[in-house]
Parts: C-alpha cells; structure tokens; sequence
C-alpha cells in the first residue's frame, strides 16, 4: 500500500531541498524536519497497550507504545533519515543495513548489516530517501524478513513510479509511504524531477 504524505510544510521543505542552489546544511536540516512530520502519519497505527500511572492528582490508565520500534536505514542516504525520526521516538534503536550496486550483476550486494536484539518482534522502518528503481529497499525489505521482521514499513522521501511497482509488486504486505511522488527515471536511474543525489547532497561529496 502507498501513502504520499501530502502537507504544506512538506511540499515547502522539499522544494527548499530540491533547489540545485540549496547547500548542504539546509538541505539536512529540511531532510531532518521532513522525517519528523512524516513520522507522524508513519506511525498513526501503531499498537499501545494500557499503562497505570498516577497523575500527581489521581490514578490514571494511560497507553504506551506496545512493540519496539526499529528504524533501519539503508546506506548511506538513509542515514540523513534518522535523527529527525529519532527526534519523535527517541527509545527506537537502529538497524544497519550497507549495500552497493554490483557492476557485473546489476543487483544490490549487500557489505554491511547489523540488527537490534528484539528485531523480530520491533515495528521496523526501514529508511531511504530516493526510492528510484527499488532494486535497494526491495534487498533491504528482503534482509530485514529473512532476520524475522514482521511488520515492516517503508519510508522515502521521493518516489518515481518504476520503483512504487517494483516494491508493491515484490512485498505487497510493506506499507510504503512517500512525500512526494515524481514523474519518471531517466536513462541513468536518478529520479525526475527529483533532486540529484542524495547521498552526495546530504554528506557534501560529489
Ligand atoms: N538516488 C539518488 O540519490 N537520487 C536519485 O534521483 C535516484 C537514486
């Protein structure tokens, strides 16, 4: 299932981000606060079990969350993802997951992979902000079941359609949810109208 998180003060941040005359500590900045608003609507279902607590004038039944929760973001864009989530669920841990395209086979290789003790049972969302062929989250979505994740969400910033299909067709049961979702790939894999690199946007290389 896709969600496009559609807000004013998404689409005025990603604008911000999408000027090629943005450096990079704006375009950081934006990520950061468009990973906190977005999280919002990520996480409007999850699960909360009720907790007694006093007030300091009654006793109260409140609600904490249920399950852990397990952001994993993919390397090294989906770093630029994290603090911004961390900044709203400042108890979830982090996953790692590091892949690079192999020039021979075309497919994600996978160098780099770490996971919390109670992965299997956390409510895990995995983190990248371009979501252009899929070829990357569809092999972060696979690692993250084999380690047995069950209840799994997928959260990019721009999507284009190629790899909306690709993710929905290979792992219907992910809900993916997008800020904004661009017109098409070009010839190279990068997204239009998108915003360039990421990666190299976020970090400052080239
Ligand atoms: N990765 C990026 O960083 N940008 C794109 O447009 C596509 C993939």
């Amino acid at each position: 299932m896709l969600t496009v998180i559609d807000h004013p003060l998404i689409r005025h941040k990603l604008t911000i981000m999408r000027n090629k005359d943005t450096g990079t500590k704006d375009f950081r900045q934006n990520l950061d606060e468009i990973g906190g608003l977005m999280v919002y609507e990520v996480t409007r279902d999850l699960p909360t079990r009720d907790i007694q607590i006093e007030t300091p004038m009654a006793p109260y039944v409140g609600q904490e969350l249920a399950k852990k929760v397990v952001i994993m973001p993919i390397l090294r864009a989906g770093l630029g993802m994290v603090s911004g989530i961390m900044d709203l669920i400042p108890t979830a841990q982090v996953a790692h997951i590091g892949m690079f395209r192999n020039e021979e086979t075309l497919k994600p290789q996978v160098y780099f992979e770490k996971y919390p003790k109670d992965f299997p049972e956390a409510e895990v969302i995995i983190v990248d902000p371009m979501l252009a062929t899929g070829g990357s989250s569809i092999a972060a979505i696979d690692m993250a079941k084999a380690h047995g994740a069950q209840s799994i969400r997928l959260v990019c910033l721009v999507g284009a359609p190629e790899g909306v299909n690709a993710v929905e067709k290979a792992h219907p049961d992910v809900h993916l949810y997008l800020a904004a979702l661009d017109e098409r790939l070009n010839e190279h894999g990068y997204i239009i109208p998108g915003l360039g690199d990421a990666g190299d946007r976020i970090f400052g290389t080239k």
